[in-house]
């Protein structure tokens, strides 16, 4: 038994259970097991679970009723209407991605779990001609990008103890498809401990681990903070952070047009939306609460405040969060660097454990509270907070699940008609039924393609351009 202030800690806790095997560790499972207990902070577990499903106070679902549809905004017709909008941002963004003051950030710290990939996500493939990973359609994309600007851009790739050596190692083992290896930075997300949902008392894993799971993407400040990447970023002279997530393969990444509206509306964060297929499509809602831009949780909102409908009969809370996000980097950094920093959201989950018999259960309930954070979050805190509406058919096709929405199936046949849509404004005729794959996405014109596009060419059957 450790007779000092860390039995004196948990003791004070109610967390002593937690050294029942103490004694029968070795002393190097000691050692690390004292780290990790010693990291834990419990005065913020207690308030979490006195606070119930979130810290923000009053409940997520109560502030929902009052919601209302965005109001700095700028809609997909706004930009196709107003052609000078359009261009003028564009090329406020290409003279920005040209200063090399911005990066790209790719959360990559969850599991395919729902996909039934039991690799790191980004290895997914998903080119319908060549197999590409989602990993790689995503760094020829910024490769691209700054090709084309003629600087660095530094791809920031967030991993989690999951993902992360597997991930480093197979961005290593593909010369991380063309980047310079200093201009790819890992960095791992934190944990936070799972508790039981009866007596609030923390789990073990293992005789000498507690049982954590991952602090959510917005653990994405604390863990820039740790790795010393605020630093990194402004020594690189980076002021803006272009951020994606790794289920979308069809994210324009850093899109000139975002990035240029973001600085002209001098916005410290911009959120990409899509119009919403219906009221119960699992996406995060834009809405406006007390004059805050902010972002529900499709899983905190309410179905009847899902469903309610405008005075035409549309859906009124139709923006969809695409979480495609542009920040500044001083309002990310003052956020990860005040008191509170952003809320935790609580779930109930199955969690395995350690029982008093030191045997492993995996309950067949919900048996604990674990607890995240969600970027997003940090939308009401931004001065100017800008809502940016995409084209869902071009922007949105994420890979989520095995079959039906949001599936392997729908994103590739998206990949082949973004591909047949592009070559047929470059003039090429393309057969119907021709599965079509280009890259880098968006970020390539017919030129860079070195006459392999020019009008009037004919595509027909399996194509990849590159
Ligand atoms: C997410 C958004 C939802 C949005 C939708 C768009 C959340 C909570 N919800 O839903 O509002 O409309 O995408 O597709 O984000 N990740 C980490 N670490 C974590 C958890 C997640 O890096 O601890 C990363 C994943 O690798 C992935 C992204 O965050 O890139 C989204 O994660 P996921 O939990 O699958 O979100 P969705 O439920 O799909």
């Amino acid at each position: 038994m450790p007779a000092d202030d860390l039995h004196q800690r948990l003791e004070t806790a109610n967390q002593q259970h937690l050294l029942k095997w103490w004694d029968e560790l070795t002393q190097e499972e000691q050692t690390t097991f004292r780290e990790q207990l010693e990291s834990v902070d419990f005065d913020l577990l207690g308030r979490l679970l006195e606070k119930g499903s979130d810290t923000t106070g009053e409940s997520l679902a109560q502030k929902a009723e009052r919601a209302v549809p965005p109001k700095n905004l700028v809609r997909l017709v706004e930009l196709e209407v107003n052609s000078d909008l359009a261009s003028t941002a564009e090329e406020k963004g290409r003279e920005l991605l040209a200063s090399g003051k911005v990066g790209v950030v790719l959360v990559a710290g969850g599991q395919g779990t729902r996909l039934g990939f039991d690799q790191p996500k980004g290895m997914y493939p998903i080119g319908p001609v060549t197999d590409r990973t989602l990993f790689q359609i995503m760094f020829e994309q910024v490769l691209a990008r700054s090709q084309k600007g003629g600087v660095k851009i530094p791809y920031l790739i967030m991993t989690s103890d999951a993902t992360d050596a597997e991930t480093r190692e197979y961005l290593k083992s593909q010369n991380y498809f063309g980047l310079d290896e200093q201009d790819v930075l890992f960095f791992k997300q934190g944990t936070m401990p799972a508790v039981d949902d009866q007596a609030g008392k923390l789990l073990l894993a293992e005789k000498g681990l507690l049982s954590v799971t991952p602090d959510g993407h917005g653990g994405i400040l604390g863990a820039l903070a740790k790795a010393n990447l605020f630093s990194e970023l402004e020594s690189r002279g980076i002021e803006y952070l272009y951020y994606h997530q790794v289920d979308n393969p069809t994210a324009i990444i850093a899109d000139p047009v975002f990035l240029g509206l973001h600085v002209l509306r001098e916005s410290e964060m911009s959120t990409k939306v899509i119009a919403k297929v219906n009221a119960s499509e699992k996406t995060g809602v834009v809405v406006d609460i007390d004059g805050e831009t902010q972002i529900i949780e499709y899983s905190d909102m309410p179905t009847a405040v899902a469903e309610k409908v405008d005075e035409a009969g549309s859906l009124l809370h139709w923006a969809g969060s695409t979480a495609i996000h542009v920040f500044d980097v001083p309002f990310l950094k003052r956020i990860a660097e005040s008191a509170d920093g952003l809320p935790f959201h609580t779930a109930h989950k199955k969690v395995p454990y350690l029982n008093e018999q030191g045997e492993t259960v995996c309950p067949d309930e919900p048996n604990a509270y674990k607890f995240e954070r969600f970027i997003f979050d940090a939308l009401p805190m931004a001065k100017n907070a800008l809502v940016m509406e995409a084209d869902r058919t071009k922007e949105f096709n994420p890979v989520k699940n095995a079959e039906g929405n949001d599936s392997p199936a729908t994103c590739k046949s998206a990949l082949t008609r973004i591909a047949t849509d592009w070559l047929t404004q470059a003039g090429a005729e393309v057969e119907s039924g021709t599965t079509i794959e280009i890259s880098p996405l968006f970020a390539v014109e017919p030129a860079d393609l070195n006459g392999k596009v020019e009008p009037g060419m004919k595509y027909a059957g399996e194509v990849i351009l590159k």
